[in-house]
């Protein structure tokens, strides 16, 4: 059990394709598992991909019960998934605000598929499918997109809509959700 640092934008690692977990129930695996968890509870983060903390696997972490990120989100069930595939439901697309614990103290305007199905498997190799709209949709797609080494700033659109949390909240073009 450990809080690891995660590695914030311009660390290399962050922008490299993660490899598919082939051992499942591993012990390195399980305790990569448990930093994980610790980690994300620690920097009170929504979602937390292997990539973040120098670890090239496929594997994601998030959920939670409330947070204050993000006060207006639904909950999310604390999931561990594993080779995740996003399969899009719709070509529904809604940009909101997104941040990451890679890129501190800032938010930008992402557009997301607003309908997905994922799925993937948990530390054992059981398998998980669910279909998803929203926030949950949104934390989903953000974590897949740290495996492929994708930050969320490249999404962006219009790269005015990118800054501080501090500075985008008091000028009112960010409304805290
Ligand atoms: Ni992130």
């Amino acid at each position: 059990m450990a809080i690891c640092k995660v590695l914030r934008m311009g660390a290399p690692g962050l922008l490299e394709p993660a490899l598919p977990v082939k051992r499942f129930g591993a012990p390195e695996l399980l305790a990569l598992v448990e930093d994980m968890d610790d980690t994300m509870a620690a920097e009170e983060g929504v979602g937390l991909a292997a990539v973040q903390l120098g670890v090239g696997l496929r594997v994601i972490v998030f959920g939670f019960d409330d947070n204050f990120r993000y006060p207006d989100a639904p909950p999310v069930p604390k999931t561990v998934l594993l080779n995740p595939v996003i399969q899009p439901l719709t070509e529904n697309v809604e940009e909101d605000w997104e941040g990451c614990l890679s890129v501190p103290g800032m938010r930008g305007l992402v557009p997301r598929c607003t309908r997905i199905r994922y799925s993937g498997s948990d530390s054992a190799g059981r398998p998980l499918t669910r279909e998803v709209s929203g926030f949950h949709a949104r934390v989903v797609q953000h974590e897949c997109d740290h495996l492929d080494g994708i930050l969320y700033p490249q999404r962006i659109r219009d790269l005015r809509r990118f800054g501080f949390i501090e500075e985008l909240a008091e000028s009112g073009s960010m409304t805290l959700r």
